[in-house]
């Protein structure tokens, strides 16, 4: 319990000789420039702020010159010569943009995140930048949300395992001081932004304390355990309280509960923003709230900075809670080592991917492609996929089959220093005999001359052996004010899809988008269909590799494909109702469904196909009973499987494993992932695959708001499956 506070000594004599006007700095953040929120950057405010000791923070600035010119104000003009910290959103690359944070989560590769954060930390750092604001770990039921594409879905058990692995890759290993390569991590938002009503941006959420607990809590405590430096508060209100006021959230769980003792940073203006809100009064009020709720720097306002000296005065924020913010940004700064080194060194600039750095993201990005549908050609039992590299002619058309907009969104420097590689670039130098043939088709976002497009894509593919169609998003379309109340192909692209169908001649449709899509009608007429996401920097390259079989795909999807649009929020882990629909429960009428759609998603999560296939033995347990107790006390259940490449050729599978608490005090959810594996397997090889599972998997929160989690008697189903919805031999653990 009383663990050593880290560098207490150091930040105590600190503390010791600042004013108060010093220390109301210290927790001021702002921003150079405004490309990453509303208003102006702050530039011109800076430098004297710096000068004078009241600033803490900078975010939006980067390159070794530019941040050191900064610092030296700080650091030898300013009275105690604190060291500022830089911030950026270095969300999923700064140079070598690496696929989006959705596509990691699609490999079930939590390795991949962690070789992101570690490539964009010595990258990012090398330019002077030494705070990421990610990961982002919102648990997201909503693909109209545009932020779908920062976070790792629909799940909280995996986005929890690249929570960790990201934090670790940012910071290194355990929690303590942060070497001159890597950077400090942010856990945002919290919490429970994923939760949006109708997915649209910045709106309210009303959660259950159960499912704050379920679903949005796990990944920020898995950050937390993993080290991470700093936590951002969310914009939305969390059943009627704003994220940035809110004390339950931040104060209770994150810093009490949790003994986390880094720093709270607001979202860009999200201390002003309580007036809008309608939760402050004026500036003051906000700065209050805020401060008390547990908010330790403010982000672009400055309501904290400009009335905390009146607020002390009136008795309106204590002393402690300032010294405890200032403290907190100060250990941030000492875990960094910059008031040892506060330069950066300027000839180690990094100012390129490597080789080695776009290998990765080449490898990453086709690690996390997902084959969602691969027919037999009508003639022979072959699937359309992979292309023969033997191939003579091949039509590559569609408006991002020659588009550079693959890095997608929140990519840092590096996307507009370094275009994406085509999807045409990529398949040239894959087959380098072949006669290529390209036509855009139809516009990304519609309007243009659509009709004569088509018709030139359509003659490109009947003169072509197969047609590869590349349609999606713009990486405008997700992201952060990404919203969007239809999440189809946007513009023409379906019609362009259908009218190669009519061809009658094989296709192939690459997706690369920010989110899950409701594919239409043309799906039925496609043979095969391999969601590329928004693949980054290498992104021709890497669809290539997966399109001509280098790679054999084995992503899973880490979040549900609707069938439509209004068929939203859906999601694997939903509960029953009294009526559920399904095999057993036949009724047309009178199911939880929709009655102008077959039920269920189009695609579920964790769905994925491979060029090979496999076979799962039956699970076994290394014991069928255990007591609530035993678990608390930390007792465990094997669960093993036997997974077998059943096919020609090497491949991986994703072994995933599922639990159900049938009859519980609070109704379950019919699945819940809480193990995964992903394995390589080479044709014909077996292996067997184990987890674990312990009282965290078997119990569950209840609504108690200081936070109960309980074990209940009964059965818990197990299964162990290649998708969430896969029916599989169940096997049942009692808890006695
Ligand atoms: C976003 C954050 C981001 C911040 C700084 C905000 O608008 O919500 O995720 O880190 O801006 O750019």
């Amino acid at each position: 319990m009383d663990r050593p506070v880290p560098y207490e000594s150091e930040i105590n004599a600190l503390l010791a000789r600042m004013t108060l006007e010093e220390k109301l700095g210290q927790l001021q953040q702002l921003a150079w420039t405004g490309d990453t929120g509303p208003g102006e950057g702050q530039a011109r405010l800076i430098e004297s702020a710096a000068r004078e000791g009241r600033l803490g923070s900078v975010l939006n600035l980067h390159g070794a010159r530019r941040t050191n010119d900064l610092q030296r104000i700080a650091v030898e003009e300013s009275r105690l010569g604190i060291p500022l910290v830089f911030g950026l959103d270095v969300i999923h690359g700064f140079w070598t943009t690496f696929p989006i944070s959705l596509a990691q989560a699609a490999s079930f590769d939590p390795d991949i995140a962690r070789l992101d954060a570690e490539v964009s930390a010595r990258e990012a750092r090398s330019n002077g930048v030494h705070w990421a604001f990610s990961p982002m770990m919102d648990v997201t039921r909503e693909p109209r949300w545009g932020r779908v594409s920062e976070s790792s879905g629909e799940d909280p058990y995996l986005t929890a395992a690249f929570a960790a692995a990201k934090v670790r890759g940012y910071e290194g290993e355990g929690g303590g001081p942060i070497a001159s390569d890597r950077m400090a991590a942010c856990a945002k938002h919290f919490v429970a932004y994923g939760a949006v009503e109708g997915g649209r941006e910045y709106n309210t959420v009303d959660v259950s304390e159960s499912r704050l607990r379920a679903l949005h809590l796990p990944p920020f405590r898995a950050a937390v355990d993993a080290g991470v430096a700093t936590v951002m508060a969310a914009f939305n209100t969390l059943s009627g309280i704003p994220a940035h006021a809110n004390a339950h959230a931040l104060t209770d769980i994150l810093k009490r509960d949790w003994d986390f003792d880094g720093v709270v940073v607001s979202d860009w203006a999200g201390v002003a923003e309580l007036i809008p809100h309608g939760f402050a009064a004026d500036p003051a009020d906000a700065a209050r709230l805020a401060l008390n709720a547990g908010i330790d720097m403010e982000m672009v306002s400055t309501c904290i900075a400009d009335r905390g000296e009146e607020l002390l005065a009136n008795g309106h924020i204590s002393a402690e809670r300032l010294d405890d913010a200032v403290a907190r940004i100060l250990r941030l700064k000492f875990r960094l080592g910059l008031f040892e080194h506060p330069y950066t060194d300027e000839r180690a600039e990094i100012s390129a991917p490597s080789a080695e750095t776009r290998r990765s993201a080449r490898e990453a990005a086709a690690r996390s492609m997902v084959l969602l549908k691969n027919d037999s050609r009508s003639v022979s039992r072959d699937r359309l996929l992979p292309l023969s590299p033997d191939i003579t002619s091949i039509a590559v058309v569609g408006p991002f089959a020659d588009s550079t907009d693959l890095h997608g969104a929140w990519a840092g420097p590096g996307a507009d220093a370094f275009p994406a590689v085509t999807v045409t670039e990529g398949i040239r130098l894959a087959v380098p005999g072949a006669k290529i043939g390209y036509a855009k088709g139809v516009e990304s976002e519609g309007g243009g001359e659509a009709t004569p497009g088509i018709a030139e894509a359509v003659a490109a593919a009947e003169a072509s052996d197969v047609t590869v169609i590349v349609v999606g998003e713009p990486a405008g379309l997700s992201g952060e004010g990404g919203s969007r109340s239809d999440i189809g192909l946007p513009g023409e692209q379906g019609e362009l899809i259908e009218a190669i169908a009519r061809t009658g001649r094989p296709f192939v449709v690459v997706l690369t988008c920010g989110r899950p899509l409701a594919l239409g009608p043309w799906l039925a007429s496609a043979p095969a269909v391999l969601v590329a996401w928004h693949p980054g920097l290498e992104a021709g390259h890497a669809i290539a590799d997966v399109l001509f079989g280098a790679v054999n795909p084995g992503g899973k999807l880490p979040a549900s494909f609707p069938r439509t649009t209004g068929q939203v929020p859906i999601h694997y882990n939903h509960e029953n109702t009294g009526r559920p629909c399904g095999p057993d429960h036949q009724d047309p009428r009178y199911g939880a469904r929709y009655l102008d759609l077959d039920h269920g998603p189009e695609f579920p999560f964790g769905h994925g196909l491979s060029y090979t296939t496999f076979a799962f033995g039956e699970p076994t347990l290394t014991t069928f009973t255990l007591s609530a107790g035993e678990l608390l006390d930390g007792a465990t259940v094997e669960v093993s499987v036997t997974v077998r490449n059943t096919g020609d050729r090497d491949g991986d599978e994703v072994v995933q494993l599922y639990v159900h608490d049938p009859v519980a005090s609070l109704v379950q959810p019919v699945r819940r992932l809480r193990g995964f594996q992903r394995v390589s397997l080479a044709a014909g090889q077996s292996t067997t695959v184990r987890f674990t599972l312990g009282a965290e998997d078997i119990g569950f929160w209840t609504n108690a708001p200081e936070g109960e989690f309980v074990i209940e008697q009964g059965d818990i189903h197990v299964y162990v499956a290649n998708s969430s919805q896969a029916e599989v031999p169940m096997r049942t653990l009692t808890i006695k």
